[in-house]
């Protein structure tokens, strides 16, 4: 029988919707050129456009439409007249939280012919994997605001280390160095967080224990910042709380082809909910609606999905279309140095695709 998933896509703001048409092109491809497996896509209007009308960034009711599908395909979520914290408090964390997606998987790979700033540096020698804690920590949003408006006005925001949301990530980067027989770097702050970064460092020992064949490091957040510049051959498996995460994977973005090719999975790894799929990258209202913006990283996105389906084998040559697209230079939107437009990206990776 064909096997169908139902993919729950919800564009968002400024180039979101753009980027994910691209996305949707190529995985409705390879669903045809598989011919085993096919794509159910349901849109969901959700994001700032939708808070402006309605109040609300989403549906009370939004984690419960979203329950039944096999994966979520977001594009991104922002725009100037929602504050940032109301628009991706109420939809993606929301759905990050909701969803108890506590692993942010970001692979931070410098492609063949994808742009880095870092001289002497070439592909192959950055190939990593980030394992972004994302169900607390510093984004836990416990806190409080004090005093409004007098002298002794304070805010409080509260990081939250529970054994168990440690434990998880860290136990899920120490499987994943041992199934790819990879380095595993723990990052953290011991030296001046001597709760939670003590804490964060005693499980990532603790739970060493069990992987007597990984080859472990644990760096310092700043020191490991320096080294994403100047020796980012060192990471393989990288794990890291969220806050960390998030930064070092910009960083990562940054010196492995830019914001325009990083993906992210945002993966609930028992499968008690959808797992979900987005590039990294904001909604640059700036550049929205121009046909200017580089859908890549959702094409990337659409790799992450398919590995997460256990179609590993299209995962893969998604990504083999990228890089192949990178490497003739033919078709690439200005932010690589092209004159392609965005439309124009989908329907040149699954030409690639269908050239196998
Ligand atoms: C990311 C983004 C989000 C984050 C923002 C938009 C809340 O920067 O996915 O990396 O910090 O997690
Ligand atoms: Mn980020």
């Amino acid at each position: 029988m064909m096997k169908q998933y139902k993919v729950a896509v919800i564009a968002g703001d400024g180039i979101g919707p753009e980027v994910l048409a691209e996305g949707i092109k190529v995985l409705e491809a390879v669903a045809r050129l598989d011919g085993k497996f096919s794509v159910e896509f349901t849109h969901f209007p959700w994001g700032c456009q939708y808070y402006l009308q309605h109040g609300k960034m989403m549906d009370e009711d939004g984690l419960e439409q979203l329950k039944g599908f096999d994966a979520i395909y977001l594009g991104a979520v922002g725009y100037p007249g929602v504050p940032d914290n109301v628009s991706l408090g109420g939809l993606l964390l929301q759905i990050r939280r909701g969803f108890d997606q506590y692993i942010n998987l970001r692979p931070v790979k410098l492609l063949q012919g994808a742009p880095c700033p870092l001289t002497g540096i070439h592909p192959g020698d950055i190939d990593m994997t980030v394992v972004r804690e994302n169900s607390e920590g510093e984004y836990a949003n416990v806190g409080a605001r004090l005093y409004p408006g007098t002298p002794q006005e304070m805010a409080l925001q509260t990081s939250v280390f529970s054994r168990k949301g440690t434990e998880r990530v860290i136990r899920y980067a120490y499987e994943l160095a041992k199934k790819e027989h990879k380095t595993l770097t723990s990052i953290s702050k011991g030296n001046a967080l001597g709760y939670s970064m003590v804490f964060w460092d005693q499980i990532f020992k603790e739970v060493g224990q069990d992987y007597p064949e990984v080859q472990t490091y644990s760096l310092l957040v700043d020191a490991a910042s320096m080294f994403f510049v100047k020796d980012p051959q060192r990471f393989q498996i990288v794990v890291a709380s969220n806050l960390f995460g998030d930064i070092l994977t910009d960083l990562g973005a940054a010196i492995a082809g830019g914001m325009g090719l990083a993906a992210g999975a945002n993966l609930n790894p028992e499968k008690k909910f959808p797992s979900m799929f987005e590039p990294i990258h904001g909604s640059a209202p700036d550049i929205a609606g121009q046909g200017i913006s580089d859908p890549l990283a959702s094409i990337w996105a659409v790799s992450q999905m398919l590995d997460d389906w256990g179609e590993t084998g299209w995962g893969q040559q998604v990504l083999q279309a990228i890089e192949t697209l990178l490497i003739e230079k033919k078709t690439l939107t200005p932010d690589l140095g092209g004159t392609a437009k965005t439309s124009d990206i989908g329907p040149a990776i699954v030409s690639l695709l269908e050239a196998r």
